[in-house]
């Protein structure tokens, strides 16, 4: 994380302020009796590695909004490694988008395979529960940039369908 003198004069901060990285070995108690790692656990842990990356940008409390849709690509066992990489794509006002790509790496092996990757919303909070504003990011990299406009095409997609599913309810 770097310190207060990246962010520019909008208050803006750029993705690598919020990159995190987190790592878990594969325990029994993770997993099916086929000693595979079970899904609610990897997503548990892709909730808390996207939380830390939305906490580094915002500085504040923040709580999930939702979760985008998840594919399980490859199945992790028991004694793996599980790397999860997350950062912030895009901040609005008080919701920010973050990614998190999953890895699982075999230390006998060597082999690392890709899992999973999910988009995850955070809203920023106050200690009362209050929305609060984040600040803008500012994407560097060419893969930066290019999360950060597909992060708006999924916003849309996002709001359509809260549209739609708010339409069912009434
Ligand atoms: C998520 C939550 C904060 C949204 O609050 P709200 O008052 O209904 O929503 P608002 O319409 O004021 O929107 C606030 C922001 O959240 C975003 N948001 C709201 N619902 C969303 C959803 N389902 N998916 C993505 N973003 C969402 C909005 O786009 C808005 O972003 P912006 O300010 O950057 O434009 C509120 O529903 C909540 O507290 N839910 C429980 C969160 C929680 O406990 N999570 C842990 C899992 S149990």
């Amino acid at each position: 994380m770097t310190d207060d003198k990246t962010k520019d004069a909008s208050g803006a901060r750029p993705v690598r302020d919020s990159i995190s990285e987190m790592t878990e070995i594969v325990l029994p108690n993770d997993a099916n009796p086929l000693n595979a790692l079970l899904g609610g656990r990897l997503m548990h842990w892709i909730d808390l590695a996207g939380a830390m990356a939305a906490h580094r940008h915002s500085r504040t409390y923040v709580v999930t909004a939702s979760i985008d849709h998840m594919d399980f690509l490859v199945p992790v066992r028991v004694g793996d490694f599980v790397i999860l990489r997350s950062s912030v794509n895009r901040a609005y006002n008080t919701s920010m988008e973050v990614g998190v790509k999953v890895w699982v790496e075999n230390y006998r092996s060597l082999e690392s395979h890709h899992v999973s990757s999910a988009y995850l919303t955070f809203v920023a909070i106050d200690a009362a529960g209050n929305h609060i504003h984040v600040p803008p990011v500012i994407p560097e990299t060419e893969d930066e940039k290019r999360r950060y406009q597909d992060a708006a095409r999924r916003r849309e997609i996002r709001r359509t369908e809260t549209a739609r599913r708010n339409e069912v309810r009434t």
